[in-house]
């Protein structure tokens, strides 16, 4: 079990509408007192961009504590010109305080290149926002003998970051998702033992990188096929601090296995 407080995010994709999205904010919301306490765990549900407003309002009604997040961001502040995104500004403009960056479906399906993900942390850190960067490895690369390999690659970019290279406090805004894309969405879920070897790996890549206290004090995060059937064997380990929740988040189960996590 971890030591740090844990985190879970759903993650919706490209699943909702108003009504959809304001049923599952409102499910969150009225469990609220079967849940951990806040002091126990951090909540963040991703909406479509669309539906962020819908999903605040609704948390708010319900006095809820869970935090709303954007699924992607502009690689630049608010008033460039970059037709069909969402500045991290209009995210914090609209209630949310976390940015997902760098999800594998950004990286594999749409092409996002390191350029833009590194401008993409730059400006969520920029705004003061919470950072949930996404990290993982292909099935080809697993099964060529190199997992942690690419996920350290895609630490350069963090690492990298100037902000964090003279404000190594923003180290408190940032969450790291390992997401091993073949178990994405696949059903095939990492054991706990694969899980954890990497989660090992980023903490102490943090370590080198930065200092052992902030690799101590970040939350590294697992997703990929979390279900409730799953998801006491994987927080049991030391250095899982919690989920990031595609399928799942969509369905009642997604309280469960908040209870579960923390
Ligand atoms: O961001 C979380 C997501 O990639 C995991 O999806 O459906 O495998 O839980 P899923």
């Amino acid at each position: 079990m971890s030591i740090r407080k844990v985190f879970v995010g759903g993650n919706h994709k490209c699943n909702g509408s108003v009504t959809a999205t304001s049923s599952r904010a409102r499910l969150l919301a009225e469990a609220a007192p079967d849940l951990p306490s806040s002091d126990d765990v951090d909540i963040v549900i991703a909406p479509p961009a669309p539906y962020i407003l819908t999903t605040k309002a609704v948390l708010d009604e319900h006095g809820s504590s869970a935090a709303v997040a954007l699924q992607d961001v502009a690689i630049a502040r608010e008033g460039g010109a970059h037709t069909g995104t969402v500045a991290a500004d209009m995210a914090a403009d609209l209630g949310a305080a976390w940015v997902i960056v760098g999800h594998s479906e950004r990286r594999h399906v749409y092409g996002e290149s390191d350029a833009h993900t590194r401008a993409k942390i730059a400006a969520v850190l920029d705004a003061d926002l919470g950072l949930i960067y996404c990290v993982g490895e292909t099935l080809e690369q697993r099964e060529g003998g190199d997992a942690f390999g690419p996920v350290a690659a895609q630490m350069a970019a963090l690492f990298d970051n100037p902000a964090l290279a003279t404000k190594p406090e923003l180290w408190a805004n940032i969450v790291v998702a390992y997401e091993p894309v073949w178990a994405i969405g696949t059903g095939k879920v990492a054991s706990p033992e694969q899980a954890q070897e990497i989660h090992t790996q980023l903490r102490a890549a943090v370590a080198a990188a930065t200092s052992p206290d902030i690799a101590a004090a970040v939350r590294i995060i697992y997703g990929g096929s979390v279900k409730l059937a799953n998801c006491a064997e994987l927080i049991a380990m030391p250095d899982i601090d919690g989920f990031l929740i595609g399928g799942a988040s969509l369905k009642p189960e997604f309280v469960d296995i908040i209870k579960t996590a923390a």
